[in-house]
C-alpha cells in the first residue's frame, strides 16, 4: 500500500475509499468488499449518517483476520452544527460510540465557519479547532485537519492555531484544479485530500478524458485519480462496484507526461458538486 507521511510523521495511506451518499445499512457490507480489494483508509463524516455501517464493516474485516485495526487509517468530521470547543467534544464522542472505536486516524472539521454566515467566524474556528488540539494531545485521534478551506480561511487558522492542521480534504477534479490553493497548503506543510475525485462520476464521461486514458491504456477514472496522485494529492474515490473499487486503487504502474497533466490542468470547469465554502448557508 504506497503512503504519505503527513507533517507529523503519521503515514497515510494514498488513496482512500470515500463513503459519502452511501446508505447505512448498505456501507458495512461495501466498506468490507473495499478492505477485500485492498483499501485500508477509509473516510466517513458524522453528516454521512453511516458511521455506525462503517464501524460494522471494519469489525467484520477485522473479526475475519482480514485486517487489525492498526492496518486501518480510519477518518471522520464534525459537523457545522457541532461548532464550537464542547460541542465537538461531545460530537467526537458521539462518532466514536458510532464507529466503535477506542481511537480515530484523523478527525476533521467539515467546513469552515465563514464570513456569509457568521460575524465571528474566525473565533468559531478556532474554538472548533482548539478541540481537535485537545483531542490530538490526549491521544484520541492521530491526525487533524480541516476540509473545504480557502487559504483565507485557513491563513487566521494557522495565525491562531498551536497545532497547525496536517490536511485540508477539498473538492478537486478535472475541471477543478485550485493549483493555487494546493501550493498554499504543501507550502505549509498541509496534506491534500480530494473529495469527489471522479466528480462523482461525470469526469469519466467526458471525452477528452477518455481519449487522454485511452493512449495510456487506463480506464478515465484511473487517469483522473492519477493526476491527482502526481500532484501529491490523495484522492478519496467512492465506488458501490468491487471491480471498480479494486481498478481505482491501481495506479502505480504509469506516469502521465507533464503535457497531458499540465492539458487536464487547462480543462474549462464541466462539472461538480457546487459547494462553495464561501457561498453554502449550511
Ligand atoms: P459506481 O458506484 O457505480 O462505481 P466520486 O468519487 O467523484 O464521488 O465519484 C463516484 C461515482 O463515480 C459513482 O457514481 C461511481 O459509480 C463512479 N465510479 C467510481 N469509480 C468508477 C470507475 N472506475 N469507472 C466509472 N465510474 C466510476
Amino acid at each position: 500500500m504506497h503512503t504519505v507521511t503527513l507533517c507529523n510523521g503519521v503515514a497515510m495511506p494514498a488513496v482512500g475509499y470515500g463513503t459519502w451518499r452511501t446508505p447505512n445499512e448498505t456501507v458495512g457490507g461495501l466498506v468490507e468488499t473495499a478492505i477485500r480489494a485492498g483499501y485500508r483508509h477509509l473516510d466517513t463524516a458524522a453528516k454521512y449518517a453511516n458511521e455506525s455501517g462503517v464501524g460494522d464493516g471494519i469489525r467484520a474485516c477485522i473479526d475475519q483476520g482480514i485486517v487489525c485495526r492498526e492496518d486501518l487509517f480510519v477518518t471522520t468530521k464534525v459537523w457545522n452544527a457541532d461548532r464550537g470547543y464542547g460541542r465537538t467534544i461531545r460530537a467526537f464522542e458521539t462518532s466514536m460510540q458510532q464507529l466503535g472505536l477506542r481511537t480515530l486516524d484523523l478527525y476533521l472539521i467539515h467546513w469552515p465557519a465563514a464570513s456569509q454566515q457568521y460575524d465571528c467566524w474566525k473565533a468559531l474556528n478556532t474554538e472548533t479547532w482548539r478541540a481537535l488540539e485537545d483531542l490530538y494531545k490526549a491521544g484520541r485521534v492521530r491526525a487533524i485537519g480541516v476540509c473545504n478551506f480557502k487559504p483565507h480561511h485557513l491563513l487566521p487558522l494557522l495565525d491562531t492555531c498551536e497545532i497547525a492542521p496536517m490536511v485540508n480534504q477539498i473538492e478537486l477534479h478535472p475541471g477543478m484544479t485550485r493549483a493555487d490553493e494546493i501550493a498554499f497548503c504543501q507550502e505549509n506543510g498541509i496534506t491534500v485530500q480530494a473529495w469527489s475525485p471522479l466528480g462523482t462520476g461525470r469526469m469519466v464521461e467526458n471525452p477528452e478524458i477518455q481519449a487522454v486514458a485511452a493512449r495510456y491504456g487506463r480506464t478515465p477514472a484511473q487517469l483522473c485519480l492519477r493526476w491527482l496522485v502526481q500532484k501529491g494529492v490523495v484522492p478519496l474515490p467512492k465506488s458501490w462496484n468491487a471491480q471498480r473499487m479494486a481498478d481505482n486503487l491501481n495506479l502505480w504502474d504509469f506516469k502521465i507526461s507533464a503535457e497531458d497533466s499540465a492539458a487536464i490542468d487547462a480543462m474549462p470547469y464541466f462539472g461538480g458538486s457546487g459547494e462553495d465554502p464561501d457561498k453554502v448557508m449550511f
